[in-house]
């Protein structure tokens, strides 16, 4: 049997390693993952009560347009339900998206480096990702504009960019909008969106009414600490929300999610207080490594990227052989950590601290 050619030369996700995969392995009893952006500070409590109710509704197919969550989403985030698509995680809208927007023939133009689903995505539908490289580790709008063409379909911007971090500001959005030709979709993907704190960071809804072409992908994975339920939305016009249901899956959410999603909405203080102990870990961090002579590019989602100077993967061994997790993979010596509790960052700096004065002392004995 042979697969589709679209597939083939496509690598399956890499994950970042388990806990108990490293645990395991090199049989440790602590470890401490810091390679996947979740939050340390795992979800509101409120999650737990939500959960207890539905332990007499497991056997029931959960509801397949969500209209309780869709319900409470839309006050939260003041749009009008209609504009509101649900997914297996925001992974499974930029599925959804390159099911219903593209095919052989067709283009989309990303980044280089981004979040790797959505070339992916492009790939499965035989279309041809088109990718421009970042400039100083952000978005090279300009160049982007001019890497369209008739046959483009979908441009991704994210927004805090996974992996550097950066962000793109409202009024840099708002002139690439306005340049961006009418068949051109464009979507902005705002995992890291609650996580952002400087304030030219785009009002992304407040675009919508005046720009049908864009699609803005949330998560409840990253802030709200449900990554394991597996729960993201897209926030669009409605004809294209209608276009994009023809695809979706039935059951798509499955019922703890969407009970889950909704406890954790109404738990705002909860988001306030992980954004605001996220900037501290952060300033925890890049303080480190400016000490450590170590660039890095400004970091406004929950990790921080920068460059080692060694190769990653040496920076990857040894920290992992401390029970410290973090990523690499994203060029020679670039490393991405995740922002952690103070005292997880505490623990890996002085491990990272400890890997580069060894390396520099080597190198100035030679
Ligand atoms: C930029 C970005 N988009 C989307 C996702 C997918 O999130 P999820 O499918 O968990 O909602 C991630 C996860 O790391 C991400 O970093």
């Amino acid at each position: 049997m042979k697969a589709k050619a679209s597939i083939q030369g496509l690598e399956p996700y890499q994950p970042g390693k388990s806990l108990e995969e490293v645990k395991r392995e090199l049989g440790l009893t602590q470890v401490i993952k810091l390679a996947s952006n979740e939050n340390p500070y795992g979800c509101s409590s409120r999650v737990f009560e939500a959960l207890e109710t539905m332990k007499n509704r497991l056997h029931f197919y959960p509801d397949g347009s969500a209209r309780e969550l869709k319900e409470k989403l839309a006050d939260h985030l003041e749009v009008d339900e209609r504009r509101l698509i649900l997914g297996n995680g925001s992974d499974e809208v930029i599925q959804i998206l390159c099911r219903t927007f593209l095919e052989p023939g067709s283009e989309s133009v990303m980044a280089d480096l981004t979040f790797s689903r959505y070339e992916a995505g492009v790939r499965i539908e035989g279309a041809t990702p088109v990718k421009v490289p970042l400039k100083e580790g952000t978005h090279d709008l300009e160049a982007m504009l001019a890497a369209i063409t008739d046959q483009t379909r979908i441009v991704w911007i994210c927004n805090p960019n996974n992996p550097t971090g950066t962000i793109v500001s409202h009024e840099a959005l708002s002139d690439f909008l306005d340049r961006i030709p009418e068949h051109v979709l464009v979507v902005l993907d705002e995992a890291y969106h609650e996580y952002v704190t400087d304030p030219s960071y785009p009002d992304s809804i407040s675009l919508l009414d005046y720009n049908p072409q864009i699609v803005i992908l949330r998560t409840f994975s990253k802030i709200y600490g449900l990554a394991s339920f597996r729960i993201g939305y897209g926030i669009t016009h409605p004809d294209l929300i209608r276009e994009m249901e023809r695809v979706r899956e039935p059951f798509n959410v499955n019922g703890l999610a969407q009970q889950a999603a909704i406890a954790a909405l109404e738990d705002q203080s909860f988001i306030t207080y992980c954004r605001m102990q996220n900037r501290r870990g952060i300033d925890q961090i890049t303080r480190k490594l400016e000490e450590l002579g170590l660039e890095y590019f400004p970091a406004h989602g929950n990790f921080v990227f920068f460059d080692a100077k060694i190769p990653g993967e040496e920076v990857f061994q040894f920290l992992l052989r401390k029970g410290l997790i973090v990523r690499t993979g994203f060029g020679p010596t670039n490393v991405r950590i995740t922002v952690g509790k103070e005292e997880e960052n505490d623990q890996l700096l002085q491990a990272l601290e400890e890997l580069i004065i060894s390396k520099r002392g080597l190198a100035s004995n030679v």
